[in-house]
């Protein structure tokens, strides 16, 4: 069966004949085409969490500039989890900035230097639109492989969790 990514990625093998045990393997891999926006998502995000270290600035600089780091860690390694997630399920995982790039709808993270309140307002939203494709491939995900919502599930909570670090410095 062929693949059709939603990425332009076609020099070599896109798609094993197997999925993993369980499932038909046409549904494997339109689970690991759905999982690969998460992935898109995720290494366009630790790189914008990066961006926002560098360049915040004003009152409050050392917290959130240091408060950025961990998350930056714990993002990779969910892009690690998801592709190793869609390379089980027998699709190759792309993890090429062009595809990010082609296959987004929405601009570049738009800030340079700027306050930590613009920065957090400004990332405040970039993990709205994260999260809210999330939850979408949990639904998509849950009524067929368990597996994969698990790690979106986890996945997930954590960045609500790390929204809510934003939010908390933007009140007042
Ligand atoms: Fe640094």
């Amino acid at each position: 069966m062929t693949v059709t990514h939603n990425v332009d990625f076609r020099a070599g093998q896109n798609a094993k004949d197997y999925t993993v045990p369980g499932l038909e393997v046409s549904t494997g891999h339109k689970i690991a085409e759905q999982l690969q926006k998460q992935l898109h998502d995720l290494n366009e995000l630790h790189l914008t969490l990066k961006h926002a270290h560098w360049n915040v600035e004003g009152p409050n600089f050392i917290g959130v500039h240091e408060m950025l780091d961990p998350q930056i860690e714990l993002v990779r390694g969910y892009a690690d989890e998801i592709a190793e997630r869609i390379v089980a399920l027998g699709v190759a995982a792309v993890g090429v900035p062009g595809a990010i790039v082609k296959n987004r709808n929405h601009e570049d993270y738009a800030l340079g230097f700027a306050s930590t309140i613009d920065h957090l307002s400004a990332l405040d939203d970039v993990y709205t639109r994260v999260i809210e494709s999330y939850r979408e491939s949990i639904a998509m995900t849950g009524e067929v492989d368990p597996i994969s919502e698990d790690i979106l599930i986890g996945h997930t909570a954590e960045l609500e969790k790390f929204q809510w670090f934003m939010r908390a410095h933007l009140e007042r």
